[in-house]
């Protein structure tokens, strides 16, 4: 979950390096550090707490020099603190680590039992000392590293400098994301693109078990056995300023304002209003293979977790295939049944969450057919799949996820019209007013959304300090009542529960009272005169009521104590354009409250770990 970076080439390393921390920062921000090949050697500087402390002490020490490591830490193994910010140094050896090494202990033992002595409690300073181990018989930096790795058990992705060898770094990975880039004179690596969108769009992903030198004039690819491989770089249409902010507070804030154009370049290509039917060839599933589906598996994690359970909907409801969601923690730990047959939809904004892609792999190994749902291009769960549907909401920086998750939901609902078509579910009608439909979403989100955004911060101003939050909703509005209740508690510290509206009088309704706000998602669909008792419910024990109700519905209104109107929308279509002003409720509270809205405290972007 740490981010790392490193930069060879003929410019001073240092800013290079503080510029991709500072783009990787939403990975992990409770220390950061970097090591530079100096003249007097590798020299580092490491600060406790976010990027602009390791920034003011780097403006006081300054760091010269071209070649440099870079990381920016989420702590796994050891507490916050200096002495356990990366880089780690045994020797002439710096290095920076991203992943857990698993049989750290083990290893920790052996060294400390041969006289090494340990300064730091990571698991990463092994590493240091491993490699430090094996020069000392002579071998280079990158025989070394490849001994060294051959003792180690884990996830990681590592870049280390060398004393010995000041014009290159070496890197390796496995299990935790590595990109390269390239350009005139200079030679980067990173654990995510948009450090290095200033500086090159030509990249290169490694694959687990590779490793890399890289140095001014480029880099030399091979596995870890000493294979070599060649492999061409693939140019990133990412531009620099999608990793921007634009003027915006937040980039929570501007990537929820970025929805119409994610949904938009996402949809483009894809709608088929001729034939009213969805194109898809990268998919890689044939006509044959879509009727011989007997079950879709949908595994993801935390918002993805949430697009998946509209996705199982809609599936169910267009294309009349049994389908089920399972969060990927869950279903890798247990000895889940899947085998031929059944299609696993790996749904990942950013394409490497360890726990949705170590669950994708295992249901793959037993037979299964995988079909990865990311953002990321070239990232690991689409690596693994055997096809790939990519979502193009753009590069999303802002932890808490919202453009992704509205393109999360615009591909899984694309699938199931596209399997619909295929398995004779939905004729020409549903399926013409499905396409017209989701075509015009992007306008009807874009035209209210500055409105939404005064109406709630409006409503938040009279509800800021309520301590806790229940979200309600049927149907599709279920699973946008859990997205809203997660991006709360995400940004806002705000304790909030998402639930089925039917299932309030099962439990939950024994904790409103006056001062608990009860959001319910009211769109114009079958569930609605239900979710209106349950509305009333809620009344009678004195809860506050927001509804997020459809546009000109004076019914539903009239039962609220403050309300947000969204646009009519075709009732499968509901869940983007009733989501967007739950995203505003938890900016907006979050905002009110002062906290640290695109790096919330103990969050980080792309988790993984187990
Ligand atoms: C989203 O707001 C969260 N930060 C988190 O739940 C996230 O959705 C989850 O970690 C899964 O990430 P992924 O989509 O990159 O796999």
């Amino acid at each position: 979950m740490c981010g790392i970076v490193g930069h060879v080439g003929d410019q001073q390393a240092t800013p290079v390096l503080l510029d991709g921390l500072r783009r990787l920062e939403y990975r992990g921000y409770d220390s950061a550090g970097v090591a530079v090949h100096s003249r007097k050697g590798i020299e580092i500087v490491r600060a406790v707490g976010k990027l602009r402390n390791l920034e003011s002490a780097l403006l006081k020490d300054g760091l010269p020099g071209t070649v440099g490591i870079g990381h920016t830490r989420w702590a796994t193994h050891g507490r916050p603190s200096e002495v356990n910010a990366h880089p780690h140094v045994a020797g002439p050896i710096a290095v920076v680590h991203n992943g857990i090494i698993e049989n750290h202990s083990a290893l920790r033992n052996e060294l400390e039992a041969s006289g090494y002595s340990m300064s730091s409690e990571t698991d990463t300073e092994i590493i240091a000392h491993l490699i430090h181990r094996e020069t000392k018989s002579g071998l280079d930096m990158l025989s070394a590293i490849r001994r060294a790795l051959s003792f180690v058990e884990g996830a990681y992705a590592i870049a280390v400098l060398s004393e010995e060898e000041p014009d290159r770094i070496v890197v390796a990975k496995n299990a935790s994301p590595l990109v390269l880039g390239v350009s005139k004179g200079a030679t980067y690596c990173a654990s995510d693109i948009p450090a290095l969108l200033p500086y090159t769009n030509e990249m290169v992903f490694l694959e687990d078990g590779e490793i890399a030198l890289l140095e001014a004039t480029g880099f030399t690819l091979s596995k870890l056995d000493g294979t070599p491989l060649t492999r061409r770089t693939r140019k990133i249409s990412w531009s620099p300023v999608m990793a921007e902010k634009a003027g915006y507070k937040h980039f929570m804030l501007k990537e929820i304002f970025e929805q119409p154009r994610a949904l938009e370049d996402t949809l483009r290509g894809r709608l088929d209003r001729e034939r009213a039917d969805i194109a898809t060839p990268e998919i890689g599933l044939s006509d044959d293979d879509a009727k011989r589906i007997k079950r879709i598996i949908l595994l993801a994690c935390g918002t993805s977790h949430h697009a998946t359970i509209a996705g199982r909907y809609w599936l169910e409801e267009l294309a009349k295939v049994p389908a089920i969601t399972e969060l990927a923690s869950e279903f890798r730990g247990r000895d889940a049944v899947v085998g031929e047959g059944d299609l696993v939809i790996a749904v990942s904004q950013s394409g490497e969450t360890l726990d949705t892609l170590m669950a994708a792999k295992a249901a793959k190994e037993r037979g299964a057919m995988v079909l990865a749902i990311a953002n990321v291009n070239g990232s690991a769960i689409p690596r693994m799949a055997d096809g790939s549907f990519y979502t193009h909401a753009g590069p999303e920086i802002g932890v808490a996820s919202t453009k992704c998750f509205m393109a999360q939901l615009a591909n899984l609902l694309m699938f199931s019209i596209w399997l619909g078509r295929r398995r004779g579910t939905i004729d020409d009608a549903q399926a013409t007013e499905l396409v017209e439909g989701l075509a015009r979403i992007p306008n009807q989100i874009a035209e209210r959304l500055r409105e939404t955004h005064l109406m709630v911060t409006d409503i938040v101003r009279d509800f800021s300090d309520a301590r806790d939050v229940l979200f309600l909703g049927r149907g599709l509005s279920y699973p946008m009542a859990l997205e809203g209740a997660l991006k709360l508690k995400e940004v806002s510290y705000v304790h909030a529960e998402g639930y089925a509206a039917g299932e309030m009088k099962h439990g939950p309704i024994a904790l409103l009272d006056a001062h608990v706000p009860v959001v319910v998602l009211m769109p114009q669909d079958r569930h609605y005169d239900r979710v209106s008792s349950n509305m009333q419910e809620a009344r009678a024990r004195e809860a506050k009521i927001i509804g997020v109700t459809t546009e000109g519905d004076k019914h539903a209104q009239a039962l609220c104590d403050r309300f947000v109107e969204v646009a009519k929308t075709h009732e499968a279509l509901s869940p983007f354009v009733t989501v967007v002003p739950l995203q505003l409720y938890a900016y907006c509270v979050a905002d009110h409250k002062g906290t640290d809205v695109d790096q919330p405290r103990n969050l980080a972007k792309t988790v993984t770990v187990e």
